[in-house]
């Protein structure tokens, strides 16, 4: 059996272990939400690096084979770092699904919603220049998403005006897929796509960060037995929203 380590800023990591569960539903889980620090989008890029080597370095102690930075601002922050630093652990990060959306896109424009640290991220500029001749692309900084989910708001008034905010430019930009480039941004995902109308296609990168993860631990020969369902939920705040949005799930 394999222990798969998880983090993010808070709760929304809990978008990506609930793909890896799919996949692989015998192994032991230790997911930490770092909710005394978050939001992460606004922080420097020292400060989110510091706290993923302090996290990974716990992970590690709880006897993690493999870890899954299930937050787009801390991959693009401290991925690099943390494969430099930890050369022998293998890391999953993620990245805003900008390919299938310019592959898919019908009116050659598409919206990518993330924080700003994600944004402002290298390896999203550069594959942002890869298909920005191609297709536009327009960006938005999901203003209040993260605290909405952080607060377990994840429908009614208060949802919508805070969705329809920074969506809607992107719908008048034209968009018709949107990518969901924060990992607290699927628990808002009804809203999104009601706020969107049904030509418009949203994007979540989470399966195929689930697919990643698995395709690691094979080629790392892990076991991948049958055993108890496990998991370990961490966090460096309240636990309250992390056991609201597990409670969900
Ligand atoms: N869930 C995170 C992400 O994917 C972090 C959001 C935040 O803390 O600002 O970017």
């Amino acid at each position: 059996m394999a222990t798969i380590g998880i983090f993010d800023s808070g709760s929304g990591g809990l978008s990506v272990y609930r793909e890896i569960v799919k996949l692989l539903p015998y192994e032991r889980y230790v997911y930490f939400a770092d909710n005394a620090h978050c939001p992460y989008g606004e922080k420097s890029v020292e400060f989110i690096q510091d706290r993923a080597r302090a996290i990974t370095d716990l992970l590690l102690g709880r006897g993690a084979d493999i870890i899954v930075v299930a937050c787009n601002t801390a991959t693009a922050a401290a991925i690099a770092t943390l494969r430099e630093a930890y050369p022998e652990v293998p890391f999953v990060g993620m990245e805003p699904a900008v390919k299938p959306a310019a592959l898919g896109t019908k009116s050659g424009v598409i919206g990518v919603l993330a924080t700003a640290g994600t944004l402002k991220g290298s390896k999203y500029l550069k594959t942002k220049g890869r298909f920005e001749e191609d297709v536009c692309i327009v960006e938005h900084v999901g203003v209040g998403f993260v605290e909405l989910v952080e607060n377990g708001i994840l429908e009614g008034p208060e949802a919508f005006e805070t969705v329809r905010a920074s969506l809607q430019p992107l719908l008048d930009a034209g968009a018709d897929r949107i990518v969901l480039g924060c990992t607290h941004y699927p628990f808002l995902r009804p809203v999104i796509e009601a706020i969107a109308g049904p030509g418009v296609q949203v994007i979540d990168p989470a399966p195929a960060v689930a697919r990643q993860t698995v395709r690691l631990l094979e080629k790392d020969c892990v076991q991948l037995d049958e055993g108890p369902f496990h998991i370990e939920l961490l966090s460096s705040g309240a636990p309250d929203s992390l056991n609201r949005i597990f409670t969900l799930l």
